[in-house]
């Protein structure tokens, strides 16, 4: 299969995306949060392409993407009406709800569950290419299951190249790493996956917001998990990452006493200068923390190369977004945490 690629502002774009969803076929989809891998969310044979196209397991479901809040009742059932407020508020934007699923929704879509996740994303073309077809777009990252998650249509084709129908491609995601999910199917609403939304922001609206055991730490191999996707390894380039805390001079010292000539460092734009020339990568601004999110996948990709053994790499903290950056990059590193400033 040729992959080919439509312009997100080409005159027929959104014709032919519709018609490769309505045909059964894949296609790569641009949404602010990440590119997606999308097909008919309504189709369980279209949606076993997805599987197989991602190698991704089929006990992980897949979020469905609507057009609008008006979508959502045709999909799910019981909704309450803090997620009408969250709608209201939040989308279109980096915002999953977890809902009751009705029985319209293929179980091979929530891989078995009695839930869905739902989410309105922000890109024009891609709500216009869900409305044209008329159907819902079941889409996950668009990236080989594991690695990290594409943030332009270029690095869908280096994953799904000749494995899908065509990519639309709108540019560089604005965001950079997915949305977050808050499950509101329990008593008080859960952050599954902290995102573009802040759980601060969240809280706003919800008053109540408890963070799963996920997001926070390794989980142990019994854990019941909520959100199946946070129990396998995400965005793990082939090298060992190694995230030093501490002040910039501080892992600094550590990481330049330990560094080899296989080995890079994953900084902070302001760090570059602490490092030797041609060791260091800078995937944002730590004082702009939406740069970073917008930096970190391709960062990731760029240092994924066979040659490269350890990534030591420089984690921010903080909340809204600054959250999710960290989220994803401790996963990336198995939770391996060293203080850099504490050691010689
Ligand atoms: O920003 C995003 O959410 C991107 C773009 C393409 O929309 N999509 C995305 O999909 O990140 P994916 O499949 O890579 O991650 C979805 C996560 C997985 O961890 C999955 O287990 C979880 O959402 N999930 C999906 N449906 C769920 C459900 N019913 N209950 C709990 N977790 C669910
Ligand atoms: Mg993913």
């Amino acid at each position: 299969m040729k992959t080919i690629l439509l312009p997100a502002d080409g005159p027929d774009t959104v014709a032919r995306a519709a018609e490769i969803i309505r045909a059964g076929g894949l296609l790569g989809i641009p949404t602010e949060t990440v590119y997606g891998l999308g097909a008919n969310g309504l189709s369980p044979e279209a949606v076993l392409k997805i599987f197989e196209a991602k190698g991704r397991p089929q006990d992980n479901p897949l979020i469905l993407h609507v057009a609008g809040p008006e979508q959502v009742d045709r999909f799910c059932h019981h909704i309450p009406d803090r997620a009408w407020t969250l709608m209201e508020r939040f989308w279109p934007g980096p915002l999953t709800l977890i809902l009751p699923a009705r029985d319209e929704v293929p179980r091979r879509t929530t891989a078995g569950l009695d839930t869905v996740g739902v989410r309105c994303p922000a890109t024009a073309v891609t709500r216009e290419i869900i409305a044209a077809a008329g159907v819902p777009i079941a889409a996950p990252s668009a990236n080989i299951s594991g690695k990290p998650s594409p943030t332009t249509a270029q690095h869908v084709l280096h994953d799904m190249d000749g494995r899908i129908e065509a990519v639309v491609d709108a540019g560089a995601c604005g965001v950079g790493v997915e949305s977050t999910i808050v499950d509101l199917t329990c008593g008080v609403p859960r952050l599954l996956r902290p995102g573009g939304i802040g759980p601060e922001l969240l809280r706003e609206v919800l008053g109540e917001l408890t963070v799963d055991d996920a997001v926070l730490g390794e989980l142990d191999s019994g854990a019941v998990v909520r959100a199946p996707g946070m129990k396998y390894t995400h965005y793990t380039p082939q090298a060992s990452v190694i995230i030093v805390t501490g002040t910039s001079e501080g892992a600094a010292r550590y990481i330049r006493r330990r560094l080899t000539d296989a080995d890079r460092v994953l900084c902070f734009r302001e760090e570059l200068p602490l490092y030797p020339e041609g060791t260091a990568l800078a995937y944002g601004r730590e004082t702009e923390p939406e740069s970073l999110a917008r930096g970190l996948f391709a960062a990731l990709r760029e240092l994924d190369r066979p040659e490269i053994k350890t990534i030591y790499a420089r984690c921010p903290s903080g909340g809204g977004v600054t959250f999710a950056v960290a989220n994803r990059l401790k996963k990336a590193a198995g939770f391996h945490l060293v203080k850099g400033d504490e050691q010689p």
